[in-house]
């Protein structure tokens, strides 16, 4: 299991070597266990925890190109589908145009999550508030979570953050490479 520790701050990440910028940032541990490798992981983005490092377990997933960066407008969210094609993995890629947690590219405002709520799996994928960088209220109980902050919640039932997608930038090209988070209805998120 790889470990990586990282200073906390207002973006989760900075360029690192080999021309590949990585993104890894949680403010939880999750999926113990499981085949996939994992890692330690800051924690940014939340009010109060500046200048804090924290732990957390990071799940690695093949790599797969998600998109150019330049190709990317901000505030409106490309949909896609992460680890695989099976259920509940459909996924927002977007370019908020502020800073955020995790958060890719030289004004770390390019984020990742998948788009199911994690209380009872709402679909929220078209549900995405410019105004505020949030996604929500959920169809189906309202609840909203906040994209420059890991995803975590702002208001309603959920109880856990949306699953923030791992990013890494390679020249132009934005690849997802992992998944910090159990996506919903599923025990494990290579496990449809
Ligand atoms: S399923 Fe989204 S708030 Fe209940």
């Amino acid at each position: 299991m790889k470990r990586h520790d990282v200073t906390a701050g207002p973006a989760s990440s900075g360029p690192a070597s080999g021309g590949i910028e990585h993104t890894c940032v949680s403010r939880r541990s999750f999926l113990k266990g499981g085949s996939v490798a994992g890692g330690a992981i800051m924690l940014s983005g939340v009010p109060g925890m500046e200048g804090k490092v924290l732990a957390a377990q990071v799940v690695r997933y093949p790599r797969m190109f998600i998109a150019k960066l330049s190709a990317l407008t901000t505030d409106q969210p490309l949909k896609f589908k992460y680890p695989d094609d099976g259920r509940n993995s459909g996924s927002l890629l977007v370019k908020l145009g502020e800073r955020a947690g995790g958060g890719l590219g030289p004004d770390r405002d390019v984020v990742a999550f998948n788009a199911l709520c994690t209380h009872q799996g709402g679909p929220m994928g078209g549900t995405y508030k410019p105004e505020h960088k949030i996604l929500g209220p959920c169809p189906f109980h309202q609840s909203t979570f906040d994209l420059t902050r890991h995803g975590m919640i702002v208001s309603g039932h959920a109880t856990e953050s949306l699953p923030q997608v791992l990013l890494e930038l390679e020249g132009d090209d934005i690849y997802a490479v992992g998944m910090i988070g159990l996506i919903y209805g599923r025990h494990d998120n290579l496990k449809g």
